[in-house]
């Protein structure tokens, strides 16, 4: 959730210190801080609130130390203030964490017992203490270190930098992810490559329960028995370039129209255009063996797998339950030996999803995900990992993975139904052919700006909004009104559209404005019937339909938003298109921050 950064090199770290962070922004964003050697103390400049603040004191207090270490924090233990703001450090050592300590209360108070000082509200201090605490012993640095990861309990990964030792850092990890970077002369560590883009496309990645000593020629990674190990050194595309927002106002804007581009590049890796066949990597598993398969993930992407229900049950006859991680995993589920169980996560480093999966390996699944982030610890530790290629996704909101998802998932889908026996070849080339449209209906969409921000204007005077689909409307329904939730704060329903009489129909008045998701397929008219109860009772409805739906529909008063016909496989991922432009003009007419939307981080590395 916060991002870490750690940078040995041979002139001022400040500003690579603070160009890594703004890379990590999307971690988390209420505070940010930095650390580094001066006459080999340790100094730091913290502040309150994002980045722009904390260069803003770097402005009028300028550090020149060439090792240093680096935080954004996404508040868990204590408010977002400056005194909790990381690095947290003692005269002997400063610390940056990400994700939580459990046991901090235990060790605050035998600290504090010991003579410790703390200094602000977070269970990260306690690590800064612990290790002074051995240094005071006589033990050295990486001695000093190790004493303390065998005794704190919970999730992190940490950066530590040391009063009088400008050639060392030490880095750990346990659940959150940390990258160390090789550079000419320097070395880096990271919470995720994307971060240390500018400095290094050399890296490795540090397991679960690793420990790694810098120097800036030397990298030396232990395991969690502290035994020295050698982990894969790969290089990594990746250009400073990729996150920068173009001639977009914001990363969600450039997201959004980036999608027909990335989308057509997830297909041409699945499909073959010219035989209109999927084309799956080889998995460990047969498709034809199993019963039922399970499908866990958090946020938008558990509505990409709610989505992948229906395609699953439908093309390939597999029954599917979909749930979101944080209630799988606790719910002790009963697994049948040999199942699949499939996770859907942009990160690929969502602790409730990462859990969720560890609990399947252990109940005798197959495991398959599907990640945006092939260097996550998901993409590592699941059997076999299909990759979404949205590029990195730098807006809170997701957009572009999402629909990246729907399109494996649907490829996925179709593959087992393939496999199962339950689709024909003809059937097959059919919803290839509609798959390999997608990014043309989806650059259509995009053409419908315009009148999306029309209807946008709408919503931005609302306080409530209902967004109602059926089928896999439905599914994008409740990502319709998540992303107007996340962006413009306006609160917002997505519903069943046959579930409105049971409840929200209470709700509609003149003041409510209802999003209807509705192509003109089998069940358009059902969601008729159910818009009309709407409009019956002067609801203000914005309906997303084809031509073929606004004139059967025929509602007088209602807002169409006219998408282009299409094979309703596609549907979930062109609808997507004006459910995101909605939310996204929503929040600027509001004038939200959509990029970084207030308490929110696109990688969820805590419970
Ligand atoms: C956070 C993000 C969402 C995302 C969810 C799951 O809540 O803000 O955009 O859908 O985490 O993240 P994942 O990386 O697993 O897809």
């Amino acid at each position: 959730m916060c991002g870490i950064v750690c940078v040995l090199g041979n002139e001022s770290v400040a500003m690579p210190l603070v160009d890594a962070l703004r890379r990590l922004e999307y971690r988390g964003y209420d505070s940010a801080g930095i650390a580094t050697l001066e006459g080999g103390a340790i100094v730091r400049r913290r502040a309150e609130g994002k980045l722009v603040n904390l260069e803003a004191k770097l402005g009028q207090a300028p550090l020149k130390g060439t090792s240093g270490i680096g935080h954004t924090r996404w508040a868990t233990h204590g408010r977002p203030t400056e005194d909790n703001a990381h690095p947290h450090a003692t005269e002997r050592v400063a610390v940056v964490h990400n994700g939580i300590i459990e046991n901090f209360r235990e060790l605050r108070d035998e600290l504090s017992a010991d003579g410790a000082d703390f200094q602000s509200e977070t269970d990260s201090e306690v690590i800064a203490h612990f290790v002074t605490r051995e240094l005071e012993r006589g033990l050295s640095p990486i001695e000093a270190v190790q004493a303390c990861l065998t005794r704190i309990r919970g999730a992190f990964s940490l950066g530590f930098l040391f009063a009088g030792e400008d050639d060392l850092i030490i880095g750990a990890r346990l659940g959150p992810p940390l990258a160390v970077g090789y550079g000419n002369g320097a070395m880096f560590l990271g919470s995720d490559a994307i971060a240390l883009g500018p400095l290094t496309n050399t890296f490795a990645y540090l397991e679960d329960g690793d420990s790694v000593v810098i120097t800036r020629s030397t990298a030396t990674i232990y395991d969690s028995e502290f035994n020295q190990v050698e982990r894969p050194i790969q290089k990594a595309e990746i250009s400073a370039a990729i996150v920068e927002k173009g001639n977009y106002r914001h990363f969600m804007a450039k997201e959004i129209h980036e999608q027909p581009e990335v989308i057509s590049h997830t297909l041409a890796s699945l499909v073959d255009m010219t035989s209109e066949t999927v084309r799956l990597p080889s998995l460990p598993f047969d498709w034809k063996n199993l019963s039922r398969l399970t499908i866990s993930a958090c946020g938008t992407a558990s509505f990409a797998g709610q989505v992948a229900k229906y395609w699953f049950e439908r093309y390939a006859r597999l029954p599917v339950e979909v749930d979101i991680a944080s209630e799988f995993r606790y719910r002790e589920a009963p697994l049948e030996k040999g199942g699949l169980s499939l996770f859907v996560s942009q990160s690929g480093e969502t602790a409730d999803t990462m859990a969720a999966l560890r609990y399947c390996q252990e109940n005798g699944q197959h495991t398959l995900a599907v990640v945006n982030v092939p260097t996550s610890t998901m993409s590592r530790e699941a059997d076999a990992m299909v990759r979404t290629l949205a590029g990195p996704e730098i807006g809170v909101a997701s957009t572009k993975a999402f629909t990246c998802q729907l399109a494996v998932l649907a490829c996925l889908a179709i593959g087992a139904g393939k496999a199962r026996g339950t689709l024909t070849p003809e059937a097959e080339k059919e919803l290839v052919r509609a798959l390999i449209e997608a990014p043309r209906l989806m650059a259509e969409a995009l053409r419908l700006d315009h009148e999306i921000e029309a209807c946008a204007r709408d919503l931005s005077k609302a306080k409530d909004v209902l967004y109602l689909g059926r089928g896999t409307s439905f599914p994008l329904a409740l990502e319709g009104a998540l992303k107007l939730k996340e962006i413009s704060y306006i609160h917002a329903e997505g519903y069943a559209a046959g579930e409105l009489k049971h409840g929200p129909i209470a709700l509609i008045d003149e003041s409510m404005p209802v999003v209807v998701i509705a192509p003109f397929d089998a069940i358009f008219e059902k969601t008729v019937s159910n818009m009309q109860e709407v409009a019956a009772r002067g609801g203000r409805i914005i309906l997303i339909t084809d031509e073929e739906g606004a004139k059967a529909a025929a509602l007088p008063g209602a807002k169409t938003i006219v998408m282009p016909a299409m094979p309703s496989v596609v549907s979930p991922l062109v609808y997507s298109v004006p459910i995101q432009l909605l939310a996204y003009h929503t929040a600027v007419l509001i004038g939200a921050d959509v990029d970084q939307p207030r308490n929110l981080a696109k990688s969820v590395t805590v419970e």
